[in-house]
């Protein structure tokens, strides 16, 4: 067994993980831990861009509401505003670390809109490659001063004395490394790869989460798992087909050429992409139709979209037709690893940004490409946190285990197959939900119980042991969330309901009561 030392760990290449390590690195001695290549993180893959209220007729207070009308108010607005304030500073930083953002011969930003923005709102690079431009230009500035360790899977947290001290890694050849630290970050992204129909390539199993909650660190908001309406149609891995591309006069109609956004909300096809989802699958599932986007309109669309042309050209798509083939499948998780708005987690030493933590920032639904901003204005704030923390400690964790979840030894054999979890998922627990079917994926999914030394089963089994896990948790918070609201849509219970709308499923291993009351949750499971 190999040890490793630093002063500050973070799990996870995406851009909140590389951009924490960038702040910090010039302070702390920093080792950064991937799965596998440094590219391959879905912050790699995201074909969005980062909303910012640049521009002259643009506010930050426009930007607020439409974060809390796509979250149906269940976002903490404290957190909204730290996050739209931000917006501008995060794309000025970004381009001084060299990201290329598109831009007008004049200099201008070009501004581009998507969905449930009320605006032109969103900056690019690269067209519909993003992600892949700021990734590149972070992993180049980082790699100079950090420590990039690839191809290792974080399987658990060290805890001593109530507080993480580090966390076990496998690699790909099943050894064992110890890294210890001060302060860990968790910033390995969601749980959306639970589904079989994903746009997220790169293995999102919610492993993070899953330490955290093996750790007894609180989690929330767990039934919020956001659907995007256009993927590729029938191909595995389903990509992207970016919304950007609606907002440049992409129009989604059924076989009969039927463009069916148009009555069902003010913004028609760029409407928030729980509703835009909810009617595809109506489309595709009531009625028994296809659909198609249609981007006949678009001008220069391979120029425009140099991403989702490749990708429909190797799907055998001719786009000179006109008619992308779509249906919607799992893209963001909103539900995390529950902090506060610097990060902290219940744990002292760990901490949890981006798409794995739950700051509260997207309510029941993220709006569109608020998910790189996020990741770099946490970065930040998970970084002035841990510099000020040697100053001012964190509280301590007061963690009570709960007797009877003591230990149980774990059931390899009862483990479900990673492609059994995406059917019963994207069967079951996908866009519309009910008690009847949930109860039984619940059941099936049945939550193996928990050994202390996971770290001495083989990789894959350890693999399936998260998927399960996380499955799971989301399944029965999505039972427990009698309402519908945001992406969680329940059709024996089909409307949003006021005594709902401060409740938050919080999960944790071992629970105190007064922490649960105090949130005001609906009640936990466990
Ligand atoms: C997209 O480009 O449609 C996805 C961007 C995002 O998830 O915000």
């Amino acid at each position: 067994m190999k040890h490793k030392e630093a002063d500050v760990l973070i799990i996870g290449g995406g851009i909140a993980g590389l951009m924490a390590a960038e702040y910090l690195s010039s302070h702390k001695n920093v080792i950064v831990i991937t799965k596998f290549s440094a590219e391959k993180s879905n912050s790699f893959l995201a074909q969005g861009g980062i909303s910012a209220a640049i521009d002259e007729e643009d506010s930050w207070a426009e930007h607020f509401l439409d974060t809390l009308k796509a979250g149906r108010h269940h976002n903490d607005q404290e957190a909204v505003k730290q996050l739209v304030k931000e917006g501008e500073s995060v794309v000025r930083t970004l381009t001084e670390w060299g990201v290329n953002f598109d831009r007008h011969e004049n200099g201008s930003f070009i501004l581009g809109k998507e969905g449930g923005h009320n605006r032109n709102r969103i900056v690019h690079a690269g067209g519909d490659q993003t992600g892949k431009k700021v990734i590149e230009a972070l992993i180049r500035r980082v790699s100079k001063n950090v420590k990039i360790v690839t191809h290792h899977y974080a399987v658990d947290l060290i805890i001593q004395d109530h507080k993480c001290i580090g966390v076990s890694c496998k690699d790909d050849e099943n050894q064992t490394t110890i890294f210890q630290a001060k302060n860990t970050i968790l910033a390995g992204g969601g749980y959306a790869g639970i589904y079989g129909t994903t746009s997220n390539a790169f293995g999102s199993d919610g492993s993070v989460l899953c330490m955290a909650y093996r750790a007894g660190v609180e989690l929330s908001d767990l039934e919020f798992v956001q659907f995007h309406p256009t993927l590729l149609s029938d191909r595995v891995p389903a990509g992207l087909i970016t919304e950007a591309v609606r907002g440049q006069g992409g129009i989604l109609i059924n076989s009969s050429g039927v463009p069916f956004m148009k009555d069902i909300h003010p913004l028609k096809d760029l409407a928030p992409r729980d509703i835009v989802s909810r009617r595809l699958f109506q489309e595709i599932h009531e009625h028994g139709e296809k659909v198609f986007l249609d981007i006949s309109s678009i001008k220069d669309f391979r120029s425009k979209f140099p991403g989702v042309t490749m990708l429909c050209e190797n799907a055998g798509i001719d786009l000179d037709k006109g008619l992308i083939p779509v249906s919607p499948g799992a893209h963001f998780t909103m539900g995390g690893i529950v902090t506060d708005q610097s990060g902290k987690t219940s744990l002292r030493g760990l901490y949890a940004v981006g798409e794995c933590a739950n700051t509260g920032v997207h309510g029941a639904n993220r709006l569109a490409s608020n998910s790189l901003l996020e990741g770099a204005v946490f970065a930040k704030k998970v970084t002035n946190s841990i510099l000020s923390s040697e100053i001012t400690d964190m509280k301590p964790a007061t963690f009570k285990r709960k007797k009877n979840l003591e230990h149980k030894s774990i059931q390899i054999d009862g483990l479900l197959q990673e492609s059994e979890i995406h059917l019963l998922m994207d069967k079951y627990a996908g866009i519309v939900r009910s008690k009847k079917e949930l109860m039984r994926v619940a059941k099936t999914l049945n939550l193996p119980s928990w050994r202390p030394d996971l770290i001495k089963e083989p990789l894959p089994v350890i693999k399936r042991f998260n998927m399960q896990t996380i499955a799971w948790l989301t399944v029965t918070s999505c039972l427990k969330r009698e309402e519908s609201r945001g992406s969680h849509y329940r059709k024996d219970f089909p409307s949003q309901k006021k005594e709902w709308d401060s409740k938050k499923i919080i999960r944790s291993l071992w629970h105190d009561e007064s922490i649960i009351a105090e949130k005001t949750v609906a009640g936990i499971f466990n």
